[in-house]
């Protein structure tokens, strides 16, 4: 009984854990070329993500604004972490629910220190497609 139940919890570590690695790997391959490997982003183009996201992770409407945005990408000129950009995101609708939640697990866990209950759910990715908002809309998302 006992083996039984360090053996979950060993499962459960090693999940989580292999859940981070899978997050990180989607990140590189599909979001580093722009934000860069770090977050840090490209000056007058793509945003920093490190450090600037966890305000809205606590909201509700913070986190469909998130899911919204790596659904539907987003268009046109915002400011973030003080600085304008007005440029497009491409939607990233093709990949399947998991890899968005395991990925934007890595944005908001490792690259804002997001704790795991503030993250993207499975659910909220699923809202996000539903609505399918165009591009140029999900600001208006963000400005709520
Ligand atoms: C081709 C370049 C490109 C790629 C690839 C890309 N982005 Fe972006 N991203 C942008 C641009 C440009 C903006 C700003 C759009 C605007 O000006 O409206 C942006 C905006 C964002 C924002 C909004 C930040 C804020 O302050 O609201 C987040 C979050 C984000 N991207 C996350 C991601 C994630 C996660 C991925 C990978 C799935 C990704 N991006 C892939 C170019 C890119």
């Amino acid at each position: 009984m006992r083996h039984a139940l360090a053996l979950g919890v060993a499962l459960a570590v090693a999940s989580a854990a292999c859940a981070q690695e899978r997050g990180a790997a989607l990140y590189e391959q599909h979001c580093a070329v722009c934000h860069d490997k770090k977050g840090e982003g490209i000056p007058g183009f793509a945003p920093r993500l490190a450090g600037n996201l966890a305000e809205r992770a606590k909201k509700e409407s913070g986190r469909a604004y998130l899911a919204q945005l790596v659904v539907s990408g987003m268009m046109g000129p915002i400011v973030s972490g003080g600085e304008k950009f007005n440029d497009a995101m491409p939607s990233f609708a093709a990949l399947s629910d998991d890899e968005i939640v395991v990925l934007a697990g890595h944005v908001l866990g490792d690259l804002n220190g997001v704790p795991g209950e503030q993250r993207i759910t499975q659910q909220e990715v699923a809202a996000a497609r539903k609505r399918a908002l165009p591009p140029n809309e999900v600001r208006r998302l963000r400005e709520q």
